[in-house]
Order: structure tokens, then sequence, then C-alpha cells
């Protein structure tokens, strides 16, 4: 069983999003793997990295949709974004100057922080969108 499954209770309804969130679930699997393997120190390294990049990713597809439609809540959704990306930036640069292990408590912390906010702040930016679908263009 992976560590962590996507599962119908994630759905936030907007198939960008559940696509975008089904991805950092398996970004997240592959650092839990690289987690097991102490002396794989690159392969943790690029894990973390792919990590990183992908969740600024959807982050900017959300934050581009929020715009778009004039999504109300924008502004607290986007500092929960940017406070996730600094943690995780500087959890990077720590790991890289060898100040930090890639713990299981660092890795249980993204997944709770992933499985909160995709059901407590995306769930509703993705209501929000099935409704505002019109003002979406490519
Ligand atoms: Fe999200
Ligand atoms: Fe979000």
């Amino acid at each position: 069983m992976a560590f962590l499954e996507w599962s119908d209770s994630l759905s936030v309804k907007s198939r960008l999003l559940d696509t975008d969130h089904k991805r950092l679930i398996e970004l997240i699997n592959k650092l839990h793997d690289a987690s097991l393997d102490a002396q794989n120190r690159a392969g943790a390294e690029a894990a973390i990295a792919l990590l990183v990049d992908f969740t600024k990713t959807h982050f900017i597809h959300e934050e581009t949709l929020m715009r778009k439609t004039a999504y109300p809540q924008f502004i607290p959704h986007k500092i929960e974004h940017d406070r996730l990306i600094k943690q995780i930036e500087d959890f990077r640069a720590r790991y890289a100057a060898g100040q930090v292990g890639l713990s299981q408590d660092s890795i249980v912390f993204l997944r709770t922080w992933l499985c909160d906010h995709i059901t407590k702040v995306d769930t509703y930016l993705g209501a929000w969108l099935a409704k505002h679908a019109s003002l979406i263009t490519e």
C-alpha cells in the first residue's frame, strides 16, 4: 500500500485540480520511498526538487484560475500556498546543506498539509470553479 493513496474523498470536483493533486500524491510517495534509503542522498535531493517544483507549478495553476474567476478567497488561499513554498524551499536548502535529514516527520507533515489543504481549502475553489467555468478560457 502506498504511503498516500488517492481516494474520491480527495476530489474537489475539478478535473484539472484533481489531476494536479494526484501528481502531488505521486511525488510525496516518491519522497517517502527515497526516505527509506538513507544512503541515496542524490535520489532524495531529486525527489525533493521534483516535489518543490511541481508544488509551485500547481499553485500557479490554482492562482491563475482564482484570478480569472475573481475568486473571493484568493488572498487567504495564496497566503497558505506561499507559506508552504517557503517551508519546502527552506527544507530543500537545509537538506542540501546537510543540516537536516529526510525524516518521517517531515513527510508526514507534507501528507497532512496536502490532505488538509485539499479538503479544507481547495474544495471551495473547486466548487467555485464549477460555477464559473464560463470565465475560464485557455
Ligand atoms: Fe491544490
Ligand atoms: Fe490550493
